[in-house]
């Protein structure tokens, strides 16, 4: 019994979900298991609010961007009545990418067939349906998603029935505001992409825990104090944070830090949006980088980074904090790869969590294991 025909019987069994109790990971199969991705596609993915893009590409009516919220192709729009939407960016007639890019249009246009959709989604056009009896163009829209914004971030849903984000942000943006940056008042700088041979999860299992930071981030670590009482980390329902305090010795320029974390910024805030945003801070002038990690497969993510800056914050000063960033993000990228190889082996069917310094992974996986039990 346990399958019936294609339907695969569900991997959130109860023993599954005992052996997180107990401290184990999940099972490494659930990192390579292509049947899985499926089910997670379908019950994470489908159903999450997930950072989309910037406020600014959507400001004006008629303005829109394309973008992914998983693996679900989205397009997000500021219609003629200044109203935010968004679609799944996929036609209705045999399933092109309908939109590209970003721009400002009167209607959007699939390229295949030319079937032209209204800003509202509505299907507008579609040559040659007057020779199609019984063609409605009403049961042919583009397929509607939620989305919302935070202050210069788009979240998108692809539930067209989501509960608000403001639920899922719950008191992040009041934890956010406390590290001293005024959201309003920072300037993009730059959209970077990261392609990484791992699943997602464990991107975003090494993004959780600093209890490698000591052993694996020697730069990083010189200007965060990373000891575990030190480095304070909080679950809430839909999220995580991360605070690292600034090291003495960086302030005063005498630790061989990487660079001075001198300015507003005096606390290093690391947070991660349920299931696949993260938001970093770090100490200094004012700077705020996000990412989205889509899952392209069960063994390669899309890590897609943009970042922000107080409009006096210097070039040098810029160029210094993307550094810091990139240097933890090439090492993060080959501890990654490694464990990827390593939960291939399937040899170790399950890790063993360090229930202090890994209680923000064992939050995460105790969300993909409901997620899916669900
Ligand atoms: S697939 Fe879009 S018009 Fe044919
Ligand atoms: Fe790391």
């Amino acid at each position: 019994m346990g399958t019936v025909g294609t339907e695969t019987a569900n991997p959130a069994t109860p023993e599954v979900g005992q052996a997180l109790e107990e401290g184990w990971t999940l099972p490494a199969s659930w990192y390579s298991d292509e049947a899985l991705l499926r089910i997670e596609r379908r019950k994470i993915f489908e159903r999450s609010w997930q950072y989309a893009g910037r406020s600014e590409q959507v400001v004006e009516p008629r303005s829109f961007f394309t973008t992914q919220a998983g693996h679900v192709p989205t397009v997000v729009v500021r219609d003629r009545d200044g109203d935010l939407r968004a679609f799944v960016n996929v036609c209705r007639h045999r399933g092109h990418i309908v939109a590209q890019g970003e721009g400002c249009r009167e209607t959007l246009q699939c390229p295949y067939h030319a079937w032209t959709y209204d800003l509202d989604g509505s299907l507008r056009r579609a040559p040659r349906s007057e020779r199609e009896p019984g063609f409605d163009p009403a049961g042919f829209s583009l397929l509607p998603m939620s989305v919302d914004t935070w202050g210069p971030f788009v979240f998108v849903n692809p539930d067209p029935d989501a509960a608000p984000l403001a639920e899922t942000l719950g008191e992040l943006p009041a934890l956010v505001a406390r590290s001293g940056l005024d959201l309003g008042v920072l300037r993009f700088h730059d959209h970077y992409e990261w392609e990484i041979g791992v699943n997602w999860k464990i991107g975003l299992e090494n993004y959780l825990e600093c209890y490698h930071c000591a052993v694996a981030h020697p730069g990083f670590s010189k200007v965060i104090d990373v000891a575990p009482d030190a480095y304070e980390l909080r679950t809430s329902a839909t999220f995580s944070s991360q605070f690292g305090p600034v090291r003495e010795s960086a302030l005063a320029g005498n630790g061989k830090a990487p660079y001075v974390p001198r300015g507003e910024v005096t606390q290093a805030q690391y947070h991660f949006i349920w299931p696949n945003t993260t938001i970093n801070i770090d100490p200094g002038p004012a700077n705020i980088s996000i990412e989205r990690w889509v899952p392209v497969g069960t063994g390669k993510v899309i890590e897609v980074s943009d970042y922000w800056f107080g409009e006096d914050v210097s070039d040098e000063q810029k160029k210094e904090l993307i550094d810091f960033g990139t240097q933890v993000a090439l090492e993060d990228v080959s501890l990654c790869e490694s464990v990827h190889q390593g939960l291939g082996s399937g040899m170790v069917p399950r890790g063993r969590l360090m229930g202090q310094s890994e209680q923000l992974i064992a939050h995460f996986q105790r969300l993909v294991f409901e997620a899916l039990a669900d």
